[in-house]
């Protein structure tokens, strides 16, 4: 579908139909997600899927009413890591000297230029800068799943503490960041026939 096309024929669904994504459309999504640009390339968060209708349940309870997050075929979370620091800077310079056959110790400087930048950072400053990754993540998954036809709700309307508690996130150090209920659109869903609005080109666009 062409570009502009899809991201017409994609908006935030507020009720979606029992019809669940098929498996290898699933997993095509998550890639897309995977291979989102992030700052350094150090992806400082995780994506959960999540389809248990108990588990769903659960967190509907801390989701401001909205429903959909039962009521979808896939529940997406996006969290980010609350442990900001030298590990992931490692683990990321490991994958790297691994697919670039580059050795450790030429990747030193790069290593320490990022750690230092971690270490004047305040813990807020970290967790704002791994919340803004995933929001990246986020993007590049509701513009990709528009392209695949899959039907999305990007939400920030939850309690991020509620949904931290149900899912174990303090334990894996993460905390949520976002979320996004994914399916296919209800026929009678009313936002489908909804005007887009947004700026104006001029509004938006500044040309210098
Ligand atoms: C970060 C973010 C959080 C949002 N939170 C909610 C939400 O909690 N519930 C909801 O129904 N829509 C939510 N939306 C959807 C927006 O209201 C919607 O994208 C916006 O009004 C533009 O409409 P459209 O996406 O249908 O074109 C959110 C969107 C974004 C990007």
């Amino acid at each position: 579908m062409n570009i502009i096309k899809a991201l017409n024929w994609r908006y935030a669904v507020r009720q979606f139909s029992d019809e669940a994504i098929d498996e290898y459309q699933l997993q095509e999504l998550l890639n897309a997600a995977r291979l989102s640009a992030s700052s350094y390339g150090l992806q400082p968060y995780q994506l959960l899927v999540v389809q248990s209708a108990d588990i769903r349940q659960k967190l509907l309870a801390h989701s401001m009413g909205q429903d959909k997050v039962a009521h979808c075929s896939h529940l997406l979370i996006l969290a980010a890591r609350t442990n900001i620091g030298d590990d992931i800077v490692n683990h990321y310079m490991q994958k790297l000297s691994t697919a670039r056959e580059i050795p450790l110790t030429d990747l030193q400087g790069f290593s320490d230029h990022i750690k230092e930048g971690f270490e004047i950072m305040s813990e807020q400053q970290k967790q704002d800068w791994a919340h803004q990754q995933a929001y990246i993540a986020l993007g590049n998954l509701l513009t990709c799943a528009a392209i695949m036809q899959i039907d999305t709700c990007p939400m920030a309307g939850f309690e991020a503490k509620g949904y931290d508690k149900v899912l174990g996130l303090a334990e894996k150090s993460l905390t949520t960041t976002v979320i996004c209920p994914i399916g296919k659109r209800h026929p009678n869903d009313s936002s489908a026939y909804m005007q887009k609005v947004r700026l104006n080109h001029d509004e938006m666009v500044i040309r210098l």
